[in-house]
């Protein structure tokens, strides 16, 4: 007997030990294929976790589940730098004094650059910093196509072309995933305005949808391969596009295959029964004032909460739709919180500061350059006047969700005297009064902006400067106060604010060097131009601007930023403007079809201030005969094209060689041409380099709505290589068979 129990315990303890080699459940072994962790986990969970799982439980975070060890989701804005740490239930911060990141420069800034490598950089560092904040989602980046001059959210966007949006997003998002941080593509979709943002339904066609608004996000999803998707908070057919049949069943998940997870925008959800059928997978922000409404817990009254486990308990429907949601979450944190070889991530870093002044560098524009104004020769200049509000106001605090708390910023006027030093005189004067805000959801930028002088004192005191400079740098534009580059409110015109436009006219007459710095995320009209000698799109460009901009003007650094979308010289040359349509009421049709940005002019044959991909430099380019492979065509689908550039100026410099394609005859109407590929060249003083284009049928295609479907139609087309869309280098033609 006594034998016999001894013997029943060292089985038992056998077996034990054995158990224990296998006890790792299956969910947490990494060895096991991503599907079967999933499905392993599903079923241990109860209905009651997986409810939470789907809906937040503070501002910016929702429920892991504890008892098995998956951690909560948190989630930060995005997408220009990580959000200062805000309160669990309110919006006003948190005041932790270790949460001040690195401001990167705006994604328009990004874009701008022409640049996969920087989107890959300036991914990276984002996620290194989102890791570092233990934040494994970041909510970013934003590739709405830029309709209207007026969108006040077009700074956060990557302008107005769908191919150069796409083949930016894709670096950008494996770049932050490559620290097992989710990027968070948004607003999915249609989300081109501000006003009645919450409400506004979109009327577009289905080519302008596939050809112009979706691409960039079909990109992030098959290329980019994003975990995770924002829904936006407009209407498409009707449906709030958080839990869209159309665009988030039909086409997010079902033709693209998409196996992320939908966030809700903020406050985006605003239906139990279609945020459980129409593709929503996660709720944040509703009902925003938290616990305010009195409840002891006000998530749980959250549209996917408790009247979702309601309807299931009463059985009105069923589980099939909250087991699909929870896989997708639970994948998130396989790949996220759970995935054991993530990095460490760092935070506020000197690598990360310089990362984003490289960017910030390569993203600025050179519209003008008369007389060679640029670069500031500081052998020869005795004194610099700079001028205009935007020299010194701090810009990555403000404009909604993405405002900041930057660790430092370098405003243009400090980074300018700090890199011209002994070399020259740099007088300021502000000339005008735009923005004395300085604080923006209770971060304070610290500056005093307020002013005592009149208008007409700070016009005196500035044409003053001027005169007796050797050169003026007006730095003026937009900033991020309501109803300008922000968040919220749409611009009410395209016109500089605040008078700047006398001011600027004053100023020409006295300075015949006369540079404008254009702080914006937005075309403006510059009723002025002939008058000014020098114009430079400078952005918004997070905590190293000054430095950026200071070595782009006096000539450290060759500029090489291209416009990415079009300047026009009024508003009704934009196509949504044209046809009145910008911004609607109830109710937004976008008559113009796809035909958007230079689409249009180029439709129109309107001229525009400055055209898309326009961008100059202090040297010289000069571009050879355009060649094509067209015996490859025939083989294999695929055609090369090729061009010689080279530098023929004095500096080193880099240059972007644009590829369009020309449909000359098709069956719907075409554009007159698409931008079809891109390469940022390096060329030495002197040197040239051969730059080719590969491309395949996706190049030519077009969206036949009849179908639905993608076709290139056999027949004749043209390539086209220009320095921009309206400066043309050379063509050649060649034939789909
Ligand atoms: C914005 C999103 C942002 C979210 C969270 C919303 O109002 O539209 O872009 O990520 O708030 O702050």
């Amino acid at each position: 007997m006594f034998k016999k129990i001894i013997a029943v315990t060292a089985l038992a303890l056998v077996s034990f030990g054995m158990q224990a080699q296998n006890t790792v459940p299956v969910y947490l072994d990494d060895s096991k294929p991503m599907k079967d962790r999933v499905e392993d986990a599903l079923k241990k969970m109860t209905t009651e976790e997986k409810i939470a799982m789907i809906h937040a439980q503070s501002k910016f975070s929702s429920p892991g589940v504890p008892r098995l060890g998956i951690p909560d989701n948190w989630m930060t804005d995005g997408p220009h730098g990580i959000r200062p740490e805000v309160l669990w239930d309110e919006w006003s911060q948190a005041k932790w004094t270790n949460d001040s990141c690195i401001a990167f420069p705006a994604l328009t800034a990004l874009s701008a650059t022409w640049n996969k490598d920087l989107a890959l950089l300036y991914g990276t560092s984002i996620g290194e910093e989102a890791r570092y904040r233990n934040k494994n989602v970041l909510l970013g980046p934003g590739v709405n196509i830029y309709r209207s001059p007026l969108n006040g959210r077009n700074f956060e966007y990557m302008g107005e072309d769908p191919y150069l949006t796409s083949k930016m997003v894709v670096p950008y998002i494996k770049g932050v995933q490559s620290n097992g941080v989710a990027a968070c593509v948004k607003h999915f979709a249609l989300n081109n305005q501000e006003t009645n943002r919450h409400s506004v339904n979109v009327v577009v066609d289905d080519r302008a949808l596939y050809e112009i608004y979706l691409p960039a996000f079909k990109a992030a999803v098959q290329e980019g391969g994003t975990w995770a998707i924002m829904g936006s908070y407009n209407k498409y057919k009707g449906q709030q596009a958080c839990h869209n049949e159309y665009l988030l069943n039909d086409i997010l998940k079902g033709e693209w295959g998409f196996e992320g997870v939908v966030v809700a925008d903020w406050g985006g959800a605003h239906n139990t029964k279609q945020a459980i059928f129409n593709g929503l997978d996660m709720e944040f922000g509703s009902w925003t004032d938290g616990l305010a409404w009195g409840k002891s817990n006000a998530y749980d009254n959250y549209y996917l909460a408790a009247p979702y486990l309601d309807m299931i308990k009463k059985g009105e429907v069923g589980t099939k739709e909250l087991d699909e949601k929870v896989r997708r979450v639970l994948r998130l944190s396989f790949l996220t919180t759970m995935n054991k070889n993530r990095p460490w991530g760092s935070f506020g870093t000197e690598a990360h500061a310089l990362a984003g002044r490289k960017i910030a560098e390569e993203g600025i524009v050179l519209l003008k350059n008369k007389n060679n104004v640029l670069p500031i020769d500081l052998a020869k200049t005795k004194k610099i006047a700079v001028i205009g509000e935007n020299a010194i106001k701090m810009m990555t605090v403000g404009g909604g969700s993405s405002s900041l708390k930057a660790k430092y910023e370098i405003s243009p006027l400090e980074g300018l005297k700090k890199r011209v030093g002994t070399q020259a005189q740099v007088v300021y004067a502000r000339g005008y009064v735009g923005d004395v805000s300085s604080d923006y959801n209770g971060v304070a930028s610290g500056q005093d902006l307020s002013e005592k002088r009149t208008a007409e004192e700070l016009t005196v005191e500035a044409l003053k400067v001027a005169k007796d400079a050797d050169i003026v740098i007006f730095v003026g534009g937009l900033n991020k106060s309501d109803f300008q580059d922000s968040e919220g409110n749409d611009r009410k015109g395209l016109e500089l604010p605040y008078n700047q436009d006398k001011l600027i006219a004053q100023l020409a007459k006295v300075n015949k060097n006369l540079v404008f710095v254009n702080i914006s995320g937005n075309a403006v009209a510059m009723p002025w131009v002939n008058e000014v000698s020098g114009i430079v799109q400078g952005w918004f460009l997070g905590t190293e601007a000054g430095n950026a901009l200071a070595a782009v003007l006096v000539g450290d650094v060759n500029p090489s930023g291209k416009l990415t979308f079009t300047f026009p010289v009024k508003l009704t040359d934009n196509g949504a403007h044209a046809t009145s349509t910008f911004p609607g009421g109830d109710e937004v049709v976008y008559k113009e079809g796809l035909f958007v940005g230079y689409r249009w002019a180029e439709k129109e044959k309107i001229k525009p201030l400055f055209p898309f991909g326009h961008g100059l430099s202090y040297t010289t380019f000069q571009y050879g005969k355009v060649t094509a492979d067209k015996k490859q065509m025939a083989a294999s689908d695929q055609i090369t094209f090729s061009v010689k550039v080279k530098n023929t100026g004095t500096r080193d410099g880099q240059e972007v060689v644009e590829l369009y394609i020309t449909d000359i005859k098709s069956s719907l109407p075409r554009p007159v041409k698409e931008l079809k590929g891109f390469e940022k060249v390096s060329l030495k003083a002197g040197e040239e380099k051969n730059v080719s284009f590969t491309v395949d049928k996706t190049a030519l295609s077009f969206f036949d709505d009849k179908k639905h479907a993608w076709v290139a139609e056999p027949g004749a087309f043209e390539a086209i290589i220009g320095a921009s869309s309206a400066d043309i280098k050379g063509k050649v033609s060649f034939e789909l068979k």
